[in-house]
């Protein structure tokens, strides 16, 4: 259930802190104006902690997030960062814009990287990994921090949908370098547009801190006009409206994802016998952020079916089966940088898998109506 669902009174209050008195928008300086008030510094702070992450940066978008993330990597063009079939276009957009090359590889049951075929896939030019806990289900990290920590590989794991999610008791995110976060309208907490990048070295924070904002190195020494730098850099500053946002959302992150297990394990209880039916794989090191709820049926064939009969009764289906060209690294021949890696032919094992999955989406407003007709759709469609 994305937090837009619960915005409220608290998100009000904490906007109206820049609005009537701090009056400033922008995340640093202005101390003259501010009265003391910095909300993204303070949601950075917070997020930290929550997740027990070192360092934070707030930013713009989840797209952002990963972009900030590979330029605290210092890469060289044409260094390989390696990431998985099924992700947002953005995972492979942040890696072109980076001027790497995009190396997309095939899932496994956990429709996430495949270990195996990671083993298989990295070269002398690979230098990042990209793993995505793709619809709030963790990878699995133990066997790909294995891999790459023996490969001196950088893990970034993206964890736009994940958010609150754990695996081996470590909130995803933290357990590769650098993890991302998105905070889009759709994701577990909202900041309307927004991201966040979390890091283990102080130094790879410090250099995406200043690539995200010009090459600023924000030097106290000295005023904005004549600041220190030493790197080129963009802009992806998150601002104090997104920051006020972003922390009362924080505060209900908790509540967020305990709701959307519990409706995800009523879902899940509630249509587990039906025939023909399995559910996605992971094992139980993973605390699921629950994000969707992925069925894999025994047919392309059926799970359109699926999505025909659960949108008779009013339910969408997330992403899978109808937005699955936007997701599936396959389908993306728009992307030029791709087209002539003839990646459909490679991925064929990811979009048999891909093609058979219905993503039912998980809000905590579904009442035992709405579960019983999510039972009696797949019901239906599947006889
Ligand atoms: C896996 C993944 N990564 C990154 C993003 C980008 O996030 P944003 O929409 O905040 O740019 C998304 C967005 O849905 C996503 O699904």
């Amino acid at each position: 259930m994305p937090g837009y669902e619960l915005i409220n009174k608290e998100e009000y209050l904490e906007c109206k802190d820049v609005l009537k008195k701090s009056k400033t928008f922008f995340r640093m300086g202005f101390g003259h104006l501010r009265k003391g008030i910095y909300k993204v510094e303070l949601f950075e702070k917070k997020f930290s902690e929550h997740i027990n992450s070192k360092y934070a940066l707030g930013v713009t978008s989840g797209t952002a997030a990963l972009r900030v993330a590979i330029a605290s990597l210092n890469l060289k063009p044409g260094d390989e960062i390696i990431t998985q079939a099924f992700t947002f276009v953005a995972t492979v957009e942040a890696i072109i814009e980076a001027k790497c090359k995009p190396v997309c590889i095939n899932i496994d049951d956990t429709l996430n990287l495949d270990p195996n075929e990671l083993k298989k896939k990295i070269t002398r030019n690979t230098k990042a990994v990209i793993v995505v806990h793709m619809l709030g289900v963790p990878a699995k990290m133990d066997e790909i921090v294995k891999i790459c920590k023996n490969k001196k590989i950088k893990i970034i794991e993206d964890t736009a949908w994940g958010c609150g999610g754990k695996y081996n008791k470590k909130f995803l995110g933290t357990i590769g370098d650098i993890g991302t976060f998105s905070f889009d309208h759709a994701k577990a907490i909202t900041t309307g547009e927004g991201g966040m990048v979390v890091f283990k070295s102080k130094r790879m924070f410090l250099a995406a801190k200043a690539w995200h904002d010009h090459g600023h190195e924000n030097n106290p020494k000295f005023p904005r006009w004549e600041d220190t730098r030493k790197s080129s850099g963009f802009n992806f500053r998150m601002n104090e409206l997104q920051g006020a946002i972003g922390l009362a959302q924080l505060r209900k992150l908790d509540y967020i994802i305990k709701s959307q297990r519990k409706v995800y394990s009523s879902i899940w209880n509630s249509i587990k016998k039906i025939k023909g039916i399995k559910l996605r794989e992971y094992s139980n090191k993973c605390y699921i952020s629950a994000d969707a709820l992925i069925i894999i049926v025994k047919s392309k064939k059926l799970s359109l079916k699926c999505r025909e009969l659960l949108l008779k009764y009013n339910i969408s289906t997330k992403i899978l089966p109808e937005a699955y060209t936007w997701h599936f690294a396959g389908k993306w021949s728009h992307i030029q940088e791709l087209r002539k890696l003839k990646l459909s032919k490679n991925l064929k094992k990811s979009e048999k898998k891909l093609s058979r999955a219905v993503s039912i989406p998980i809000s905590i407003r579904f009442t035992k109506k709405k579960i019983l007709d999510i039972k009696k759709a797949i019901q239906k469609a599947l006889n």
